[in-house]
């Protein structure tokens, strides 16, 4: 990625091209991991978290080669993986976690499940249980990692899910590809559909009805490798849009990003608080992409519901920065996932915009901010939670601080110190 430079007063310009999609480069791996043939990846993801994945797809077996942002993965087929004699290492990451799941639950042996302390608060269940409903057996530690899972033959399934997770989702499909007979699952909400796009892509066969929220997979497809160039992370791409948006005198434009409408939440949400957004999408067969342009503001209040949530999960302490600069009341509810991310993402963003003298409330699926309450510090150490998304947040916060209001530097504990400095 460019460094991202500007005078305050002269605002932020330049043109980006931000980190691939994570969710696809996992799956990518994932997928040319149990493909015949050989899979190739651009703009991978190097993010811990998809190295993580990268890793314990090696241990499995399979031979992957990776070049910075080029990825070639060995397929071995569906059958082709093989036992890991050390337990697999998740790192911090819950897609990994949750995903490998479900690929694990239909071989014929035992894999041991692994990962850091935030990880192994974060709940397992949601994927232990209806697993076990396709016949998986899988042990955790109290809902949580080490979990072992011992292979076991899958049986199809109808489930309605509980929770709006693609993560487990995708777990739940990838089971489905291992089992005897088509399965059929059923979303609360339309989450992120990367799994069943890239599985098409892939030879798999898996329908999403025109309810959106139904979809059908059937077993034992013949998984051919792909090339693909990972678009970029729209999840990235926001840090950028939210910076350009508030900080006075901008435009920026970010290159190739995922357009896909099930990760565009953001996009909707700057629009309708009144950001200054130009998107330039370009005809492709596989994800949706296109140029982003951002300009500054001013922003208005919104009210977002459960029903958005699932399109904007990540993003979401972001929105609550645009809200701490708006120009009214919003209200942000049925976001209670959130509070089973890396960390408690709804206490963390309270406890820190608190320290700002930021007007905000804290709901259980949630949070109200009053933007036009006047900002006033009272703690300069704002903590990061050992979240990036957190961290990032809160630089973008204390760079508009800084730069706009005459009191001290805040410094985001435990994250590196960011320059955004002036050229
Ligand atoms: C992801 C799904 C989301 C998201 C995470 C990546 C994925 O989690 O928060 O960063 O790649 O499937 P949930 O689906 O559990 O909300």
């Amino acid at each position: 990625m460019k460094t991202l430079n500007g005078k305050p007063s002269a605002g932020l310009h330049g043109t980006l091209v931000v980190p691939g999609d994570k969710s696809i480069s996992h799956r990518g791996i994932m997928l040319g991991a149990i493909s015949e043939g050989t899979t190739h990846l651009s703009h991978f993801l190097t993010s811990a978290d998809c190295l993580s994945t990268l890793a314990a797809f090696q241990q499995l077996g399979v031979q992957i080669e990776r070049d910075d942002q080029e990825v070639t993965i060995h397929g071995v087929g569906l059958h082709g993986l093989q036992a890991s004699a050390q337990p697999l290492d998740m790192g911090n990451s819950g897609t990994t976690t949750r995903l490998i799941s479900g690929l694990l639950a239909g071989r014929s042996f035992t894999s041991t499940l692994i990962g850091d302390a935030s990880l192994s608060k974060r709940p397992m269940k949601r994927v232990s249980v209806p697993l076990g409903e396709m016949g998986a057996q899988i042990a955790t530690t109290d809902g949580h990692l080490p979990m072992t899972i011992t292979g076991s033959q899958l049986h199809s399934v109808t489930y309605q899910l509980q929770v709006a997770s693609a993560q487990v989702k995708s777990a739940l499909i990838l089971a489905a590809l291992q089992a005897d007979q088509p399965s059929t699952f059923v979303e609360q909400l339309p989450t992120r559909d990367h799994t069943e796009r890239m599985l098409t892509q892939f030879g798999g066969d898996i329908t999403t009805a025109t309810d959106g929220v139904t979809i059908t997979v059937q077993p034992q497809p013949h998984l051919t490798g792909q090339t693909m160039t990972v678009p970029g992370d729209m999840s990235s791409a926001a840090f950028f849009m939210v910076a350009a948006s508030l900080v006075p005198n901008s435009k920026i434009t970010l290159k190739d990003v995922g357009l896909n409408k099930t990760r565009t939440g953001l996009l909707d949400i700057l629009q309708r608080m009144g950001g200054k957004v130009t998107i330039d999408a370009e005809p492709t067969d596989g994800e949706p992409i296109g140029d982003l342009t951002i300009e500054t503001a001013d922003l208005h209040p919104i009210t977002i519901g459960a029903a958005e949530i699932p399109a904007v999960i990540d993003e979401l302490p972001l929105v609550a920065l645009l809200a701490a600069k708006a120009d009214g009341v919003s209200r942000i509810t049925g976001a209670e996932e959130l509070r089973v991310k890396e960390t408690d993402r709804i206490a963390a963003i309270v406890q820190e915009f608190k320290k700002l003298g930021i007007n905000i409330e804290e709901l259980p699926d949630g949070f109200v901010i009053d933007g036009r309450t006047p900002w006033h510090v009272t703690d300069t150490q704002l903590g990061a939670h050992d979240d990036h998304r957190i961290g990032w947040c809160l630089v973008l916060l204390a760079y508009w601080w800084t730069n706009h209001l005459n009191w001290p530097v805040p410094t985001v504990s435990a994250f590196p110190t960011l320059n955004f400095s002036t050229t």
